[in-house]
């Protein structure tokens, strides 16, 4: 069986887009990025696909409608199975989440359902959490709505500010988002209900404490 054919979306820096070319740069590794459309020309993180040399093309168009009808061909014509929104800043047209329905996955700075939506650290901060992290969902058409493939906590440091929490919680992206595309391109994720199931899904045997209880142990082994 070939390579799972991936499309990235995105608008602006692309350090997601930059790791999951990383990650598709292993011929082991069972997608590959096809195709990179950027809602800006002028988005940094095209560079990256250039750089690997993946057919890439911005469609500017503020109206989803019409950005839908530029986009749809294009991915169709390079054979896309999986769309993944990286840090694309666009709403999609619902037309569109339904055509490619469960074809399409994102990438949300918080641990969905809290905190959707923009400025997602500082809502965060805001709220005074001890814990977030980041979300990788398939798309609904409502915004950051979507079963969970996958989530990755960090803790709120104290006098945190947003630009901190945010590459705390970035550095996890970077690990989570290829991770949840391989389960798909393995073939051993599955929507049931509006649940993602994950073949072979093991979860981690540890709790975190934050305040700390204890220093020394930042984690208890729990068992149930
Ligand atoms: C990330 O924090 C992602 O979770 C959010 O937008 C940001 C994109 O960053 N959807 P980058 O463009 O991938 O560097």
């Amino acid at each position: 069986m070939g390579r799972l054919r991936v499309a990235v979306l995105i608008s602006g820096r692309g350090s997601n887009l930059q790791a999951l070319i990383a990650a598709c740069g292993d011929s082991a590794f069972p997608a590959e990025i096809v195709f990179v459309v950027s809602s800006r020309p002028e988005a940094p993180g095209l560079s990256f696909a250039r750089a690997a040399e993946i057919p890439c093309v911005a469609i500017t168009d503020r109206d989803r409608r019409s950005f839908a009808a530029q986009a749809d061909p294009l991915l169709r014509e390079q054979r896309v199975e999986l769309i993944c929104l990286a840090g694309f800043m666009r709403l999609l047209e619902t037309g569109f989440v339904e055509a490619w329905s469960d074809r399409i996955i994102n990438i949300h700075p918080s641990l969905l359902p809290s905190f959707r939506g923009l400025k997602a650290q500082r809502q965060a901060l805001v709220a005074g959490v001890r814990f977030t992290g980041c979300t990788v969902h398939f798309v609904r058409p409502e915004v950051d709505c979507g079963p969970i493939i996958g989530q990755a906590v960090v803790p709120v440091h104290p006098g945190d500010d947003e630009a901190q929490l945010s590459d705390r919680i970035l550095g996890v992206e970077h690990r989570l988002y290829p991770m949840a595309l391989r389960l798909i391109a393995e073939g051993r994720v599955r929507i049931v209900g509006e649940r993602v199931e994950i073949e072979g899904w093991r979860a981690p045997q540890l709790t975190a404490l934050n305040p700390q209880d204890n220093p020394g142990e930042p984690f208890a082994s729990h068992r149930s």
